[in-house]
């Protein structure tokens, strides 16, 4: 399974992608708004930054302006991957899309019919919302599991499910599980899900351990040990 970050903050961004296990990154137009900055310009940096997919999400409502919208965010840089809403419009864009090469995330998908429409239409990523469908009582990872199948029982189909709307690390274990492809994860789940209290007390307990070793310089130590064995 692959990881985004569900993100427009460079910072988050710059920093996850610090930790060398970032695949590429989802927008919205909501997390383009509460960064505040220019659209464009975030984008592109974004894929500077990270060099894999960037979802970038059209605002047009017909197929002709969520197409020409497509055509021109995918031209801001290569690894823009177009966004479309999983409406008529929607699907009839990402065939439109898809058949000129351009990549589509097909979001805001709440069932399987929609998915095995989107995946129909050319789709590279279909993006299940887990957290909204929890929201309303409904399960989440039962609509990945079901889409997994569905795509899996059609050889035909390459589009990659992508969990969408984790809201938890319960979510994107759940997810991994299921054989969604990629997770787009929230920066607040990716450092809630790296920490744990056994991991801190045995690294404070082993550097503990350490303090009482006489000679604790270890890049010292290995570099005499080498140059001693030089021939
Ligand atoms: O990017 C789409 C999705 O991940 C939004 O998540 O938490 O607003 O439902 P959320």
């Amino acid at each position: 399974m692959k990881l985004f970050i569900d993100s427009a903050n460079l910072d988050h961004i710059r920093e996850i992608h610090g930790w060398g296990i970032l695949a590429g990154v989802t927008t919205n137009p909501s997390l383009i708004a509460k960064e505040g900055g220019d659209f464009l310009q975030t984008v592109h940096d974004i894929c500077e930054l990270v060099r894999g997919p960037v979802s970038a999400e059209v605002v047009a409502q017909d197929v002709d302006g969520m197409v020409e919208e497509g055509r021109l965010l995918a031209k801001v840089h290569e690894e823009v991957v177009v966004k479309v809403p999983l409406i008529e419009a929607g699907l009839a864009a990402t065939r439109v899309l898809s058949s000129e090469g351009i990549k589509v995330n097909v979001t805001l998908c709440f069932n399987a019919t929609q998915a095995l429409y989107a995946a129909l239409a050319g789709a590279t990523y279909i993006s299940p919302f887990l957290g909204r469908l929890d929201d309303i009582g409904a399960s989440g990872i039962d609509l990945i599991e079901e889409i997994v199948q569905i795509y899996a029982n059609n050889p035909d189909i390459s589009t990659q499910v992508l969990a969408a709307s984790i809201r938890h690390p319960g979510h994107l274990i759940q997810s991994a599980m299921a054989g969604a492809h990629v997770a787009t994860v929230p920066y607040k789940v990716f450092k809630q899900s790296v920490k744990h209290p056994l991991t801190d007390r045995g690294n404070q307990g082993f550097l503990d351990d350490w303090a009482t070793v006489p000679d604790r310089d270890i890049v010292g130590q290995v570099q005499r040990w080498l140059s001693s064995r030089v021939v």
